[in-house]
């Protein structure tokens, strides 16, 4: 199968990234959002991000110009007709996935491999509203796309071993490491990495040590390039807390209960680094 053309669908901090990553290994690619704002703001981002790298001298102008311009914006999920391949990095929300899955279902040919950024939910749910699960996929992307090297690939119980081996080429391509796991909730990076995050909110709720404390220790002492909790900032607390429920849900075990005071920073619109405020105050 030949992919020239990559959808994705959703401009934010993940769309966004995974649409530059994209145009940089030479794909044309559609960034889609529900809103033109969106996208423009989308496409902006990427911009900057380029624009930083010509200014270390790692792109040249003339490579920027290439990259944007393989770049076309789209608020039509019809736009994604002569797509091979699309990329769904929308809200984490599972009716909405679905939704979106359904009309791609429709709109794309046949043969189109519809893939999900999905941070935690089941693979096997989505492909399911679908006439194509065997052309359905996880492929998570870490934050930030252009420097992060993982992508776990997920595959649902449905997903074909040739839809596996394409996306794998397609994860090497874009420079990057795609490492298969099954689906089950939080797949690896997450079931793993938020239970710590959880348990250093957790030690600044009892008051073990200063959030400050907690996040040097992990810096100095494991070596981490953030701490538990600027990390959790970064990511967003809205989007910590949704994958503990995750996989307390999913997985039925108290020791994945969120922390209180994870709910309660929530709660207070105290978001990370996206709303200026969350374990530390940003400006
Ligand atoms: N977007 C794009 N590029 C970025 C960036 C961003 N937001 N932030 C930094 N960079 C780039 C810089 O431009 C720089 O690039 P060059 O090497 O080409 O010059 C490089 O990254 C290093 O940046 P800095 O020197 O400014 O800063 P740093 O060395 O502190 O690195 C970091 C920044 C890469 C974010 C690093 O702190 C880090 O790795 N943090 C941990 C990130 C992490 O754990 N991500 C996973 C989150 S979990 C997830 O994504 C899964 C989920 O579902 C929740």
């Amino acid at each position: 199968m030949n992919i020239e053309k990559i959808m994705v669908v959703g401009a934010g901090q993940m769309g966004s990234g995974i649409a530059q990553v994209c145009a940089t290994s030479g794909f044309e690619v559609v960034l889609y959002d529900i809103q033109e704002e969106a996208v423009s703001k989308g496409l902006a981002n990427i911009y900057n991000l380029l624009s930083r790298q010509v200014g270390k001298g790692k792109l040249s102008e003339g490579e920027r110009k290439e990259i944007i311009n393989r770049i076309q914006q789209s608020t039509s999920l019809q736009d994604a007709r002569d797509c091979q391949f699309v990329i769904e990095a929308a809200v984490e929300n599972i009716d909405v996935k679905k939704d979106i899955f359904k009309q791609l279902d429709e709109m794309t040919r046949p043969e189109t491999i519809l893939a999900t950024n999905t941070s935690s939910l089941p693979i096997t749910e989505i492909a399911a509203v679908t006439n194509r699960p065997e052309k359905v996929i996880g492929m998570h992307f870490m934050n930030p796309v252009p420097v992060m090297k993982l992508i776990e690939v997920i595959r649902g119980l449905a997903t074909s071993d040739e839809t596996y081996e394409i996306v794998n080429k397609l994860g090497e391509k874009l420079n990057k490491v795609p490492i298969e796991v099954n689906d089950f909730p939080g797949f690896i990076a997450n079931r793993i990495l938020l239970p710590m995050i959880n348990e250093a909110i957790y030690a600044l709720y009892e008051g073990v040590a200063t959030k400050e404390a907690i996040d040097d220790i992990m810096k100095l002492g494991m070596n981490h390039p953030m701490g538990p909790l600027q990390l959790a900032d970064f990511i967003g607390l809205d989007t910590c807390l949704y994958i503990m429920e995750t996989l307390h849900e999913g997985l039925g075990d108290d020791k994945y209960r969120p922390c209180p005071l994870l709910r309660k920073y929530v709660n207070a619109g105290w978001l990370g680094k996206k709303t200026g405020r969350g374990f530390y105050v940003y400006q």
